[in-house]
């Protein structure tokens, strides 16, 4: 007879050891169920996310994020879930901070840095001088004042934050796009003349010294003529002791200005100069298997140089994109996540990408209802041994069947329209042995025959 060291008396039999073993299971998902998303989110955290895929490289992994999005639970929950590192989108720009002379209002940058911090995530202050976003009455200084005014507002501003911030951009896009390799026009370059960058820095390290002290800029990805002109200003800082940590690459790509194959060589180039270079506004447009290539790329590039720090994204969820049309970012408008966001754990070495490490699922099919011209079919997807935060199944039906509905799930869909890949729709967190299921209609066409389920890959 099998005792345990806590005497509850003699085990039972096997059968009966099983269904005590099931009956704990269920009160365990009845437990995580009535605890809730928080519950369930905890139960996540063991998976691969974005920020553990790229802590486990050294390298942290951020986003934007809008103030205003910050009550609605599903942006809250992949916020949350997924990045370590948030830069606020709008919220630290001139115009928000000091919207008159040294009036200054941080309700909105505030209330973003509060839950950052209250998840254990860093931040990135964006932006202190820059041309655009910028309140009337900057532009309408004379020179003396003008530069009164971006030293104080660089020095208030980091001050309120100090301590609170890994990064500052604090110059952003002064260089002019093309091959001119000449500074932007701005009230700033206009006025204090190219030595406003460097005033700016000096400025910025007086007020915290603790903060890395970044220039950002966007079509500097590559080697070209506007980053040679920016790594010659860099350069030229850095011989003559000027402030300056790092260089942001605001990344932002599409079919017009694709990520350039000298990407990695250019961070390098960068890196060799004797500063840290963080991947800052990265969004793709486009989508499927190519968009996750580029995302993939990104994230090699920026583990192939040693002082490339992190890389954040330019927001969250496609439906809140500034390029929304061009669903650019790693999420869908259902906070469901695209190749792209598999091909960027997998380019980090986790679990995504079509599996590896513990990260696994299962599924089965059944059809659940038919009748004359159609049936609904459902996929009950399984969690492995270890919690997963997302799955995809394959759904291919044979011609001329059509699916016309599905609910529970997000698919997209090859050319041919006949092979649906489905992935969750706020239903992507499985605990260990967890299971889900999605649906489908099938209009048979005069063809009744089952689908193709293909095998289940987790995240
Ligand atoms: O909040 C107002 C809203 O009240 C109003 O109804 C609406 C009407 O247009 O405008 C809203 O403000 C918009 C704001 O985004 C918030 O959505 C501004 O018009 C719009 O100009 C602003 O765009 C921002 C843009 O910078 C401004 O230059 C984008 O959100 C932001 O993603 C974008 O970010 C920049 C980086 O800071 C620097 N690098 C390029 C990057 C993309 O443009």
């Amino acid at each position: 007879m099998i005792f345990t060291s806590v005497d509850r008396g003699p085990a039972p039999p096997p059968r009966r050891r099983f269904l005590a073993r099931r009956a704990l299971v269920l009160a365990t998902a009845g437990l995580l169920a009535a605890g809730g998303v928080g519950a369930l989110s905890d139960t996540a955290h063991a998976a691969t996310t974005l920020g553990s895929a790229a802590a486990a490289q050294g390298r942290y992994f951020g986003t934007a994020v809008a103030a205003n999005h910050l009550g609605e639970s599903a942006y809250v929950s992949t916020l949350d879930r997924e990045f370590s590192s948030v830069t606020p989108e709008n919220e630290m720009k001139w115009d928000a901070v000091e919207p008159s002379r040294n009036s200054f209002s941080f309700g909105s940058a505030d209330q973003i840095v509060s839950h950052a911090q209250s998840k254990g995530m860093k931040v990135r202050g964006h932006t202190l001088v820059w041309h655009s976003q910028l309140p009337g009455w900057v532009a309408g200084l004379g020179t003396a004042d003008l530069r009164t005014a971006m030293n104080n507002h660089i020095t208030q501003v980091m001050q309120h934050y100090k301590g609170k911030i890994h990064s500052w951009d604090v110059v952003n896009e002064a260089f002019q796009d093309g091959n001119s390799g000449a500074r932007r026009s701005s009230p700033f370059q206009d006025k204090l003349g190219s030595g406003f960058i460097e005033e700016a820095f000096r400025t910025a390290r007086a007020a915290d010294p603790a903060a890395k002290l970044c220039y950002n800029d966007y079509n500097t990805d590559g080697v070209n003529a506007k980053s040679t002109a920016v790594y010659n200003m860099v350069k030229d800082f850095k011989s003559r002791g000027v402030p300056i940590d790092c260089v942001g690459f605001q990344s932002h790509f599409n079919s017009a200005s694709p990520v350039p194959a000298d990407y990695r060589a250019n961070l390098q180039r960068f890196a060799d100069l004797g500063v840290d270079v963080q991947i800052t506004e990265l969004d793709i447009e486009g989508s499927g298997a190519s968009q996750a290539t580029s995302y993939g790329n990104v994230v090699k590039a920026c583990l192939g140089v040693s002082r490339c720090t992190g890389i954040t994204v330019w927001g969250v969820t496609d439906k809140y994109s500034w390029r929304s049309s061009g669903t650019p970012l790693l999420f869908d408008g259902n906070y469901a996540a695209k190749p792209a966001y598999d091909a960027v754990i997998s380019a980090f070495g986790g679990t995504g990408g079509g599996g590896g490490g513990n990260a696994t699922c299962s599924v089965s099919y059944s059809r659940t209802a038919s009748w004359n011209g159609g049936f609904n079919g459902q996929v009950t997807v399984t969690a492995g041994s270890t919690a997963i935060s997302g799955w995809t199944v394959a759904v291919t039906v044979t011609p001329p069947q059509k699916v016309s509905a599905t609910w529970n799930g997000s698919p997209t869909w090859d050319s041919s329209g006949n092979v649906m890949t489905m992935r969750p729709n706020g239903n992507g967190n499985l605990a260990a042995g967890a299971s889900t299921s999605f649906g489908f209609t099938v209009m048979t066409n005069g063809n009744t025959s089952a689908p193709a389920i293909g095998n289940c890959t987790a995240s």
